[in-house]
């Protein structure tokens, strides 16, 4: 693997790159894990998605991007658009780091749509000589025609009663007023959610102070990418804690995005929650989640995360030179108290041609002949399932991405530990969920590095990433009396080079 030197990785990209970074594309793009409808990087890393938003007729998002190579260096923002969260158009550059308050990178932060602009709020990663880090949070208006203009002074300074970890403006507005929503580490070393105001988007924006959650205090050592949204007469309030311990079948990855359902009380700086927080997937692979500040969809928020997690790699995709996809976007609701993530209604429009076809137990069509495709969406479906199992990229001897569901125990299983490209093995190669209530439905979109799972109607939902290899291609299906069905899908996602 490439030794990255200091100068390698905090270099902002400059128009003498493109040649450069089009070899790169032209050489990644062979690759088997590149996606048909996942949003993936376009050279390089991608993290976390941000500014995701409806502005001017489309869906806007982008996402923290270092071009040159697969791994953490300079981020930049990358910006792609879609009409219906399904479709995606790679756009080209969103923010690179020019100011010297973003010296060492435009790192994650959100949108907010008002008349003709997009006002995106980010951190600006900016280090002295000493290579101290000072955050500052800055913010840059889109128009209509999709030029971004970026404010010269900071919304937000550094403030000294906190460490340097202060990160990851959500700008929305409420009640006529806009707020800064940002993850914070306080002096004791924990991470805590800061709450400031203004009277315009580009306003002084004032410390209100942190929001407390009431009864819970002990979000790890940081808090990253917080978001709040309404949905419906709740709001839900998320981010991704830093320093969770594992807790039986819980917070397996290293670091993991939760949530709480409740209600704001913005006066009082408080978050009454409905209950204790829980994960927003289940996976092996999903960090960073956000909300698309949005009006298309009452009652429910729009949703994306990145695939993976702080500190994972990838080697089978490293070494090709490009790291990361997004998830699916998601439609979340709170339904009898429980919070559903849906794939978006357009995610229907993914399915081609029907490959295999199962009713009650009994083959109708099958035209796959035991064989795996690289892409594939596959809905299991029976009211009272009994145990089932299936075996996507398993091979002789070897069991392959393997989800299976125990009658008795009422657990459902992924375990990704025969594969045989494994990654981020120290964080567990198995999942397991305890279904309260039985499994009813599976809905799985496999996308040649990705598998998303939504069990229940969106109950819950398992995130994974996965490297299967040529060798690795037969699918294996087994459980009584269910109605199987495989698509494939169609590309949504076109891999072309735009910057
Ligand atoms: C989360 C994160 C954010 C930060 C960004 C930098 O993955 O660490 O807190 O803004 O990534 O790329």
């Amino acid at each position: 693997m490439k030794q990255w030197t200091s100068e390698e990785r905090y270099r902002p990209f400059k128009e003498a790159d493109r040649e450069e970074l089009k070899a790169l594309h032209e050489e990644i793009s062979k690759s088997k894990w590149r996606t048909d409808y996942h949003i993936q990087t376009v050279t390089g890393l991608l993290n976390d998605p941000n500014g995701f938003s409806y502005f001017n007729g489309k869906w806007h998002l982008f996402y923290q991007w270092f071009p040159f190579g697969a791994i953490h260096g300079m981020k930049h923002w990358y910006h792609v658009t879609s009409e219906d969260l399904v479709h995606w158009k790679n756009e080209g550059l969103g923010l690179k780091p020019e100011l010297l308050t973003e010296n060492y990178g435009c790192y994650s932060g959100s949108a907010l749509p008002e008349d003709d602009t997009l006002w995106l709020a980010y951190t600006g990663n900016s280090k002295d000589f000493d290579l101290v880090r000072h955050p500052y949070q800055l913010m840059a208006k889109m128009d209509k025609d999709g030029k971004i203009t970026k404010l010269e002074k900071p919304v937000i300074n550094p403030r000294p009663e906190y460490t340097e970890h202060q990160r990851d403006p959500k700008l929305f507005k409420l009640n006529g007023k806009y707020y800064i929503l940002e993850g914070a580490q306080n002096p004791e070393k924990k991470g805590v959610l800061l709450i400031f105001e203004a009277d315009a988007p580009e306003g002084e924006y004032k410390l209100l102070g942190e929001l407390k959650v009431r009864d819970f205090d002990d979000f790890g050592y940081m808090c990253e990418c917080p978001d709040i949204e309404p949905v419906g007469d709740k709001w839900l309030l998320l981010f991704s804690p830093q320093g969770l311990e594992p807790e039986g079948d819980l917070y397996q990855q290293k670091f993991n995005n939760v949530y709480f359902t409740g209600t704001l009380d913005i006066e009082n700086l408080e978050f009454i929650p409905d209950g204790p927080f829980k994960e927003l997937d289940r996976g092996f692979d999903f960090y960073a989640a956000q909300c698309a500040n949005q009006n298309q969809f009452e009652n429910a928020a729009v949703l994306t995360a990145w695939a993976s997690c702080p500190d994972y790699t990838y080697p089978p995709t490293d070494e090709e030179g490009w790291a990361n996809l997004l998830t699916l976007p998601r439609i979340l609701t709170i339904e009898d108290g429980k919070l559903m993530q849906r794939p978006v209604p357009a995610a229907k429009e993914l399915r081609g041609e029907l490959l295999f076809e199962a009713r009650k137990g009994t083959i109708i069509s099958n035209t796959l002949r035991g064989l795996m495709p690289s892409s594939a969406i596959i809905e299991l479906t029976n009211p009272d399932l009994a145990s089932c199992e299936l075996c996507l990229f398993a091979d002789n001897g070897r069991r392959g991405f393997e989800i299976s569901y125990d009658r008795n125990t009422k657990v459902l299983t992924v375990d990704r530990s025969t594969m045989i490209n494994k990654v981020n093995e120290e964080y567990g190669s198995v999942r397991r969920i305890a279904l309260e209530n039985g499994l009813s439905s599976l809905e799985i979109y496999v996308d040649h590095s990705v598998v998303e799972i939504f069990i229940n109607g969106g109950e819950y939902t398992v995130s994974s990433r996965i490297f299967p290899e040529a060798s690795e291609r037969v699918i294996r299906m087994g459980g009584s009396n269910i109605d199987l069905l495989i698509w494939k899908p169609v590309k949504a996602v076109e891999d072309d080079f735009v910057i």
